[in-house]
This record gives structure tokens, C-alpha cells and sequence, in this order.
């Protein structure tokens, strides 16, 4: 007969080696997938942001996670480096991805320059699964009556600027819909619109780096 004791430690040995077994396999397949999209998206990286690969890395496995024919929004959409990480997913499941900019660089510490011939070259390969609305988002929101799946927000980061997008654009995300919102380590005016719109609504909730993303129940 085995002690209670010595019953007692294989049993919580099992337990650990099952944990760590779980822990390790996600590790792996996670370092595989990684390194998979690494090698098969190189030349995306390419293109110049603020975004750091697992932001854009996160953006496609958000995208990639959605129904087929997915509506997806992205405001301040730049020379293209985040909407060619969504439109990868776009082509893969026949979503379409709606870039929202003015594409005069508002609010960009270089500078006012006209940026749409760059972005339109950079998102050249994924012309099918882009449709490009210039203008400054709140008048776009104006006519987009569309029902949203994922909202990428990244344009104006001022309070004001954030809070202009989040109601214009919130009651158009689905329930259940994924909101995703970049800058929130540094740019108060997001954190301070998420803490104030999102959090309260949110039933599932992520920061990656410097991007915050939540599903929202609404
Ligand atoms: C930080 S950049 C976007 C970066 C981009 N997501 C990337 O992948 O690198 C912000 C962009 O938002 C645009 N923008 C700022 N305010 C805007 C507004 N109110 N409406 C539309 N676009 C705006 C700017 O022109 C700029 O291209």
C-alpha cells in the first residue's frame, strides 16, 4: 500500500508535468508560427511604421480569426504597413478592409506631406481587398453604413481626436466585434478614451506591446 503522502506527490507530480507540458507546447508551436510568418510576410515588414512586427503580426491573426467576408475598418492607414498585415488575412478569407486616412500626415511629427502615391504603391498587391476612403474619418463615418467586424484605429491620437472616432465609428462594430487601438502606452488620449469608452463595455481584453485590443459586447 502507498502512503497517502507518496499518492499525494505523484499526483501533484502529474499535474505539474501535465502544466508544463501544455506551457512548452505552446511555446513551440507558437515559435513555429512565428517564425513561418516571419519568413512568408518579409517583404510587408518592409514597409516604414510605428508598429512593431508582433503589433502587425497580431493585426493579421485578428483579422485571420474573423468569419469569412469580414468588413474591416482601419483609420489612419499611412504608407500601408498595417493594412497590408490585415489584407493578408483579407486575401486568406475574402474580407474586405476599408483604409480610412486623409493621407496628408495629420498630426505626424514629420510633417504635412501628401503620402497616398506611397501607400497605394506599398498596398499595391492587395488592390482586390482595399478600398481606400480619404477624407477625415468622422465625415467618412457619415455615409459608411456598413456593420463592422474589426476597427483598427489609428489616426488622430489627441483625446479629442480618439473620442471623435470612437463615437462615430462604435455604433457601427458589431456585437462582439474586436476594436483595436495603437499608441495606448504613450498617447494619453488613447488610454484615457479606452478607460473611458472601451473597459466598460469590453468582455475580453489584450495589450500587445503598445496596442491594446478588446471584444466588445455592446
Ligand atoms: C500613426 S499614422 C498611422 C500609421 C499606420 N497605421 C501604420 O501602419 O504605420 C496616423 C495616420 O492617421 C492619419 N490621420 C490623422 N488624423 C486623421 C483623421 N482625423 N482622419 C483621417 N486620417 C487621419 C494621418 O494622416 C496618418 O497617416
Amino acid at each position: 500500500m502507498q502512503s497517502k503522502k507518496v499518492r499525494n506527490e505523484r499526483y501533484f507530480f502529474r499535474i505539474k508535468r501535465s502544466i508544463n507540458n501544455t506551457v512548452l507546447r505552446k511555446f513551440i508551436w507558437g515559435s513555429i508560427y512565428s517564425w513561418y510568418l516571419l519568413k512568408h510576410k518579409s517583404k510587408y515588414f518592409k514597409i516604414f511604421t510605428h508598429l512593431t512586427k508582433i503589433e502587425r503580426l497580431l493585426l493579421y491573426k485578428l483579422a485571420l480569426s474573423l468569419n469569412n467576408k469580414s468588413i474591416i475598418v482601419e483609420i489612419g492607414s499611412y504608407l500601408g504597413a498595417s493594412t497590408s498585415f490585415l489584407a493578408c488575412a483579407a486575401k486568406e478569407k475574402n474580407h474586405t478592409v476599408y483604409c480610412i486616412d486623409t493621407w496628408e500626415n495629420e498630426g505626424m511629427s514629420e510633417g504635412g506631406r501628401d503620402t497616398f502615391d506611397e501607400f497605394c504603391k506599398n498596398t499595391e498587391p492587395f488592390k482586390d481587398f482595399t478600398i481606400p476612403l480619404r477624407g477625415l474619418s468622422a465625415d467618412i463615418a457619415k455615409s459608411f453604413d456598413k456593420k463592422i467586424d474589426l476597427i483598427f484605429i489609428d489616426g488622430d491620437h489627441s483625446y479629442e481626436g480618439v473620442k471623435t472616432d470612437v463615437e462615430f465609428w462604435l455604433p457601427k462594430v458589431k456585437k462582439g466585434g474586436i476594436l483595436i487601438f495603437h499608441d495606448i502606452g504613450w498617447a494619453e488620449g488613447v488610454s484615457r478614451v479606452v478607460n473611458e469608452y472601451i473597459k466598460p463595455i469590453q468582455i475580453e481584453e489584450h495589450i500587445i506591446d503598445n496596442t491594446y485590443w478588446a471584444r466588445v459586447k455592446k
